[in-house]
């Protein structure tokens, strides 16, 4: 009973001099917990589900094998994973046009270029990024020179996304994760598939490859028909979730910690920009 009382009074005394040091992060924090709270609930309430029937990678393409040309080891950018993901969809396709919105420093976008047709991004001007010059001069630092790369700086929720013009094999939602973003992104782009073998991902449907972000989640299903919501999945070790149709997976329910099914070799070679 003395060890508990300790432990809850040491957490106390921690908690007042975080709220000295960071009272705004932990405010936020404060918000944010509690608004994922409120998705979960909405979650249950509306669709009675928590989180999408995990498809394993190794279903998906058995044998799984895929090196990426381009990878920064930096913040911001997607999972070794999620990039190969989307590299061995394009490959599905003979020609791939592809769509991405959200590309930054045009990591993802590189690496799917070298495997398509054409790619398209949809990306937020520089100037409307952020302030901070730093976060704006890495913009496309790695697809600038991309001969298939149609890059419209815009904000995909005023862009008008008819005046594309195209349908699309694959659908990559990286850009603004909010909850009213994802929910814009996955409504304009829902019909932008080519056909019924068109494949959509979103990123940042898990926190990690074993936790959901209920936002994203909800957004994902309040933009799509709920007759469609049977395609939907998330893809094991990525933190992306899926929309695949013509396809039957058995399927899972990651919960962390899961015990590894399967184990990756992993080599790496870095070179000067
Ligand atoms: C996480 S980064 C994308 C990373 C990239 N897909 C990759 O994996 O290498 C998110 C990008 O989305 C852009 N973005 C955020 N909100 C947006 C919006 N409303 N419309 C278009 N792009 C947006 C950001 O400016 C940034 O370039």
């Amino acid at each position: 009973m003395r060890r508990y009382l300790y432990f809850i009074e040491m957490k106390k005394t921690e908690l007042i001099k975080l709220l000295i040091k960071h009272p705004v992060s932990i405010f936020k924090k404060g918000i944010d917990a509690q608004q994922e709270k409120l998705f979960i609930d909405s979650l249950i309430s509306d669709y009675k589900i928590d989180r999408l029937p995990t498809i394993d990678l190794l279903e998906l393409f058995p044998g799984f094998e895929e090196t990426l040309t381009t990878y920064s080891f930096l913040e911001g950018t997607s999972l070794i994973t999620d990039i190969m993901l989307l590299k061995k969809l394009a490959k599905s396709y003979p020609e791939c046009n592809y769509l991405e919105i959200g590309s930054w420093r045009g990591e993802s976008i590189i690496n799917v270029s070298e495997v398509s047709t054409h790619c398209t991004s949809v990306t937020l001007p520089p100037s409307e990024m952020n302030t901070d010059k730093r976060y704006t001069d890495v913009h496309g630092v790695f697809s600038k020179n991309a001969k298939n790369l149609t890059e419209i700086l815009h904000n995909s929720h005023t862009f008008d996304f008819n005046t594309l013009d195209q349908k699309f094999d694959l659908i990559f939602i990286d850009g603004d994760h909010s909850y009213k973003g994802v929910l814009n992104d996955t409504k304009k782009t829902f019909n932008l598939r080519k056909d019924s073998n068109s494949v959509i991902v979103w990123h940042d449907y898990g926190v990690s490859t074993e936790t959901v972000r209920h936002s994203v989640l909800k957004a994902i299903l309040d933009g799509i028909p709920p007759e469609n919501h049977k395609y939907l999945y998330h893809v094991s070790n990525t933190i992306c979730a899926v929309y695949i149709e013509n396809r039957n997976f058995s399927c899972y329910r990651t919960e962390f910690p899961t015990f590894p099914n399967k184990k990756f070799s992993v080599q790496v070679k870095a070179g000067k920009i």
